[in-house]
């Protein structure tokens, strides 16, 4: 089965593996000539998300909600973001939450797709920036919260094929995705040096101009955090081979 999509959302302390190894055992698999294969991955991959809710010792996988994100840079946008957004040891929570809309896997032409949708998505950690957000200027260093509510992700995974040792594997050339939350919420603490009425007030700026702050930095999101989910779904498909993910 496959779980690719946050499979790779997975996680990361991941051993050191010597060979190839097998998804547990109670991970649902789908066969390739299942007339509804689509529907069985849709299945498999949410439980798979749920499941490593707590880990998975066989991948050698720690848990995986809060993801630790060490380093996340969003650059400037092209409109009224002018201001690169440098985040440190940031916790993602929320991915387990996620619900898997569809999924389909096209093998002749090596890709997978997934939409998928998360209620509650939060980043906290620390975070810098100096610059300008809505003609307003934004300077900051300190905690930030940010809460996206009900976000759609598209995902679409590029693979290539290895063999190694007689067995096919796949590993991901590309990985991207699209993210649409309904909703966002910002709250940057110690703003302006700590100026609490000029911090509250950027805030609430933000928080009324949420869609249009992040329609103009999205594309920073998306490189960021399809990053890490390529990085995770290559951890996990570069040590279990295709037929151990879809039965032949
Ligand atoms: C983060 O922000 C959200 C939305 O405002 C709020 O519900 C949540 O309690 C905050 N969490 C923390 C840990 O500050
Ligand atoms: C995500 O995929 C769906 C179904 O293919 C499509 O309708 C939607 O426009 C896509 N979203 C984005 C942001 O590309």
């Amino acid at each position: 089965m496959a779980q690719w999509c946050f499979v790779g959302v997975v996680v990361v302390a991941i051993l050191a593996f010597a060979s190839a190894a097998r998804l547990p055992t109670d991970w649902g698999r789908c066969h390739r000539t299942d007339p509804n294969l689509e529907i069985c991955l849709r299945e498999n991959v949410e439980e798979a998300i749920h499941k490593l809710k707590n880990g998975s010792p066989e991948l050698g996988l720690s848990s995986f909600d809060p993801l630790d994100i060490p380093e996340l840079v969003i650059g400037e946008g092209k409109g009224t973001v002018h201001v690169t957004q440098h985040f440190k040891n940031l916790k993602l929570y929320g991915l387990t939450g996620s619900k898997v809309l569809s999924s389909s896997v096209d093998f002749n032409e090596k890709k997978l797709y997934a939409r998928s949708i998360t209620p509650l998505l939060r980043l906290q950690g620390h975070y810098t920036m100096a610059g300008r957000i809505l003609l307003l200027p934004i300077v900051g260093d300190g905690e930030c919260n940010i809460t996206l509510i009900n976000t759609k992700i598209n995902h679409t995974l590029t693979a290539e094929e290895k063999i190694k040792k007689g067995k096919v594997f796949w590993t991901f050339k590309d990985y991207s995705i699209t993210l649409t939350p309904e909703k966002m919420t910002y709250k940057f603490d110690n703003l302006f040096d700590g100026d609490k009425a000029l911090g509250d007030n950027i805030n609430q700026v933000l928080n009324e101009n949420w869609n249009e702050v992040f329609s103009d930095v999205r594309e920073g999101y998306e490189k960021g955090i399809g990053a890490i989910f390529h990085n995770l779904a290559n951890r996990v498909f570069s040590v279990v081979p295709l037929e151990e993910i879809y039965l032949l």
